[in-house]
Parts: C-alpha cells; sequence; structure tokens
C-alpha cells in the first residue's frame, strides 16, 4: 500500500473513530456509534498490516501475535459478565500501558540515524515522557483490576507522608530525565531503566491510595492515561494514526474523570492524589460497627400491595439489580404498573454499578423506555412527591449519610434522595454494606422497609403476583359491571 494511500485510510480511521465517541453520548445512537469505531479499527488495522512499515518476515511475526491475541481478546470479551466489566477494561488498560514502555524501550535500544539535533532531542523526550506514562498506567491499571476484583482491599492505603513520598519519585523521575537526555549512544539506558521503575512504584502508590467510593474516577483517569501513553507511542513510532486515537481516548478519558468527580462532589486532584476524606473518617468494615437501628423487613405481598396502591413509582437500580441480571424482570414490572396508569420513572445515580452508564445499558438492554429513565439531577427534586421508591441492590448511591453525616467517608457525595418519598422499599439480600463498606441510615429510617432476598427472585415473585391481578382483573371489572 503507497504512504497516500495510507494516509487517506488514517484520515477515513480518525474520522470513524471521532463519529464513534459522538454516537456513544448518546444511548440511542451508541450502537451505531459503535459501528463506527469498528469498521474505523478495522480499516487502521488492515491499512497498517498492509502498509510500508511491514515487509516480508513482518507478515509471519504479525501473524504470530495477533491470531491468538485476536482469540483470546474474544473469548475473554464474550464471556466476561457485565458487573466484571471495569475488571476487564483495567486490565486492558494495563497492556496499553505495558506497550507504551515496551515500544519507548525498544525505540531506544534500535535509535533511529537520520535524526540529529533538535528532532532527536524530542525524539528522546518522546520515548522518557512515553515510558513514565506508560509505566504508571501499567501499574496503576493492575492495582485498579485488585480493587475490583477484591484480590487487594478497596481501603485507601495511607502512608504517612504519602504526598512527600509522591513527590521525591516525581522529582527522581526529573533528576533522572536531566540524565537521560545528557547521555550520548545507549547510556542513558540506565537512567530509563531506574525511571521505568519508580514510576512503576508511583502507579501502584497513586492507585492504592485511592479508596472504595473514588474507584470510578480512577478507571477513568486510568482510561485516559492510557490514552495519552498511546498517543506518546504514536510519536515515537512517528504514526498520526496512533497519536489522534490516543489523544481522542485522553481526552475523553479526562473529560469523564471530570464529570464523575463534579458528580461525586470530588476535586479532581485530591482524588488523584488519594486518600480523599480520610480525615473525615475510614470506611467502616462490615458489620464492625454498631446497629444503627432496627430495621423493618417486609414481605412480597406487602410489597405488590404497595405497589398497587401507588400512584407514582420511582424504580432505583444499583449494582445488586445488575448481578442479579433482575432487568427484564424489572422491565415486565414496569409495563404492567404503567398499564394500571401507575407513574413509573427510574432515577439513575451516576456511579451506579461497577462503570459509567452501567444501569442505562442494562435498562436499554431490557428494553425500558428511554423516556422515563432519568439521571440523579432530573429526578431528584421529585422524591418528596413520589409514593413508592423501590431500590434493587443500591446501596452508597441512596446513603443519606453523604448529606446528613460530615464524618462519613462519603459526605458531600450527592445521592438519589430516596427517604424522602412516602414510602421505600428496598430490595438486597441482607443488611450489608455497598462498595464503600459505609453504614446504610436509610434502612433504619421509619418509612423504609427492608425486602430480604436475592433481587432476581424477588422481583420475579414480584411480577408473578402483579401478573395473577392482571389476568384476575378483567374478570373482576366483569363481575362488577355485572352487580
Ligand atoms: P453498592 O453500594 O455497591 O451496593 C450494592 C448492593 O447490592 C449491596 O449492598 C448488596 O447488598 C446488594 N446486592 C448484591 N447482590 C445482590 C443480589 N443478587 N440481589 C440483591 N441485592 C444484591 O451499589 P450502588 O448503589 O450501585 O453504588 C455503586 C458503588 O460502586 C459506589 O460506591 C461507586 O462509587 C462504586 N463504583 C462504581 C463504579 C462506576 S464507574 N459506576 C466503579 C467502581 C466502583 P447485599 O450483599 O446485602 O445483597
Amino acid at each position: 500500500m503507497s504512504n497516500n494511500l495510507l494516509t487517506v485510510a488514517y484520515i477515513a480511521a480518525s474520522a470513524l473513530f471521532i463519529l464513534s465517541l459522538g454516537g456513544l453520548s448518546n444511548q440511542e445512537s451508541a450502537r451505531k456509534g459503535n459501528v463506527y469505531g469498528i469498521i474505523g479499527m478495522l480499516i487502521a488495522f488492515v491499512a497498517t498490516a498492509l502498509g510500508p512499515a511491514v515487509t516480508g518476515n513482518g507478515y509471519s511475526l504479525l501473524g504470530a501475535v495477533i491470531l491468538p491475541g485476536a482469540i483470546i481478546g474474544a473469548s475473554v470479551a464474550s464471556r466476561v459478565a457485565m458487573t466484571s466489566m471495569p475488571e476487564l477494561v483495567a486490565i486492558l488498560h494495563s497492556f496499553v500501558g505495558l506497550a507504551a514502555v515496551l515500544v519507548g524501550i525498544a525505540n531506544y535500544l534500535q535509535p533511529d540515524s537520520s535524526l540529529v539535533g533538535i528532532e532527536e532531542t524530542i525524539h528522546k523526550i518522546e520515548i522518557y515522557v512515553g515510558v513514565f506514562i506508560g509505566a504508571i498506567t501499567f501499574t496503576g491499571s493492575i492495582i485498579a483490576f485488585g480493587k475490583l476484583r477484591a484480590i487487594i482491599s478497596s481501603k485507601p492505603l495511607m502512608l504517612p507522608a504519602r504526598h512527600l513520598l509522591n513527590l521525591a519519585m516525581l522529582g527522581g523521575c526529573v533528576w533522572l530525565g536531566i540524565q537521560f537526555m545528557g547521555a550520548a549512544h545507549l547510556n542513558g539506558l540506565q537512567p530509563l531503566l531506574i525511571m521505568t521503575a519508580i514510576a512503576c512504584i508511583l502507579g501502584i502508590h497513586l492507585v492504592m491510595a485511592i479508596g472504595g467510593a473514588d474507584m470510578p474516577v480512577v478507571i477513568s483517569m486510568l482510561n485516559s492515561y492510557s490514552g495519552w501513553a498511546a498517543a506518546a507511542a504514536g510519536f515515537m513510532l512517528s504514526n498520526d494514526l496512533l497519536i489522534i486515537t490516543g489523544a481522542l481516548v485522553g481526552s475523553s478519558g479526562a473529560i469523564l474523570s471530570y464529570i464523575m468527580c463534579k458528580a461525586m462532589n470530588r476535586s479532581f486532584i485530591s482524588v488523584i492524589l488519594g486518600g480523599f476524606g480520610e480525615g473525615a473518617g475510614k470506611p467502616k468494615v462490615q458489620g464492625s460497627t454498631e446497629p444503627m437501628g432496627e430495621a423493618t423487613p417486609t414481605t412480597i405481598e406487602e410489597t405488590v400491595e404497595i405497589l398497587c396502591s401507588a400512584r407514582s413509582v420511582i424504580i432505583v437500580p444499583g449494582y445488586g439489580m445488575a448481578v442479579a441480571q433482575a432487568q427484564h424482570s424489572v422491565s415486565e414490572i414496569t409495563q404492567i404498573l404503567r398499564d394500571r396508569n401507575t407513574e413509573v420513572r427510574f432515577g439513575i445515580h451516576p456511579v451506579a454499578g461497577r462503570l459509567p452508564g452501567h444501569m442505562n445499558v442494562l435498562l436499554a438492554e431490557a428494553k425500558v423506555p428511554y423516556d422515563i429513565v432519568l439521571e440523579m439531577d432530573e429526578i431528584n427534586e421529585d422524591f418528596p412527591k413520589t409514593d413508592v421508591v423501590l431500590v434493587i441492590g443500591a446501596n452508597d448511591t441512596v446513603n443519606p449519610s453523604a448529606l446528613e453525616d460530615p464524618s462519613s467517608p462519603i459526605a458531600g457525595m450527592p445521592v438519589l434522595e430516596v427517604w424522602k418519598a412516602k414510602d421505600v422499599v428496598v430490595m438486597k439480600r441482607s443488611m450489608a454494606s455497598g462498595y464503600a463498606g459505609v453504614e446504610n441510615p436509610l434502612f433504619y429510617k421509619e418509612n423504609t422497609k427492608m425486602l430480604f432476598g436475592d433481587a432476581r427472585k424477588n422481583i420475579d415473585a414480584i411480577l408473578g403476583h402483579l401478573a395473577e391481578l392482571k389476568k384476575d382483573a378483567p374478570a373482576r371489572q366483569l363481575v362488577a359491571s355485572s352487580r
């Protein structure tokens, strides 16, 4: 493939990636956005493989790594549960980071003799910065994977003088950078490798210091880092498409992190530096605290009764609904209630579940109409006017202590103010805390009833009762009209 054709293919792929991002910003166009992305990636891949950079032996090498990679990737991605998606994303970010490190070191070991003077200096800066970002992304993503998988405790690691430690590591990397830039031939390898080791430790430390409830921001932040690492690799390889794609991922990840920080009332800088709210109190370990009062358990029958007598219902789904895969039955319940002229809407917290847009994807998959799925800001004011709130497997996102208890680790985070409704039914299996490990006073409020058990089993049972009532309704109407 000629260089001109390659450039055209790269421009087409870049345009498709931009269209893809545009499509993904809206649920209705998300599918189209995905298709654009897939086509863009196919064009990019084929054009690069057929481009002038790959010759003779290169094809067998490409085949030998891409084929097994594609098979492993496809089989892992097709089998991953929706609830484990953030873990997959985190581990994939680590690969991008590692790739940037390896490309950088390989580039340094095989210098391009055509680069001299300022061009050589710029190329060395690209290598150094690329390896630095790549190493932080690599280890940071592995720690994020471990935390999401619960292999590593989600509690923030608070080393004494940790900010000073980070600063010292950063300073060390800058000093090594000066040595690297000043070294002739391959003499800069030693500072480059030492910096890589320090950046790896920095990546571990930065993410270890971030606590449970702030993890969503970490994931999108690492997403952003992986984009910048890819862009840096693009500079090293003089590959325009990689630079554009990396910049798109990097900037969209940064914007997403900012939006999530705003949604959680967190300062971006304090989340990145870790340990937010550590002075405000530590996350409590599940079950280690005194009960906050007495919770009122309820039954399927009572829940059905409450739902049937309500004129307005708001359903608040959370991680538990995703685990139980209850979204399809929830959708059917919604339909039945709407057929009875009950106003049913959904309230979605920006960090409900385990990845951005988790609940929206599940509800869209279950064919819940988009217009009744509202974001937290759109629905929060309506809770006082609502008869019943059905909380399905949500916990941190409906925790009043975020607003009422300044010593809570999640203090200041906006939450769905479900307790302001007339009645609240919380569906979960036990009194256990949510992801952030914080006790939830909602469960002990006077207007809250706890429907214990697996969300899917309970939702199916409620659906069964409602379907029975629906079947009986025409018969009852007939009897009533004959009287
Ligand atoms: P959580 O606070 O994690 O609470 C989920 C609740 O679901 C748990 O308390 C659990 O209680 C219940 N549950 C689990 N399996 C269930 C099942 N089969 N049936 C019924 N209930 C079940 O969820 P949330 O309100 O959605 O909040 C999300 C949390 O995750 C936030 O702290 C957020 O910061 C964090 N997080 C979010 C993301 C993103 S990007 N969204 C990423 C990482 C972390 P039982 O065990 O008693 O059943």
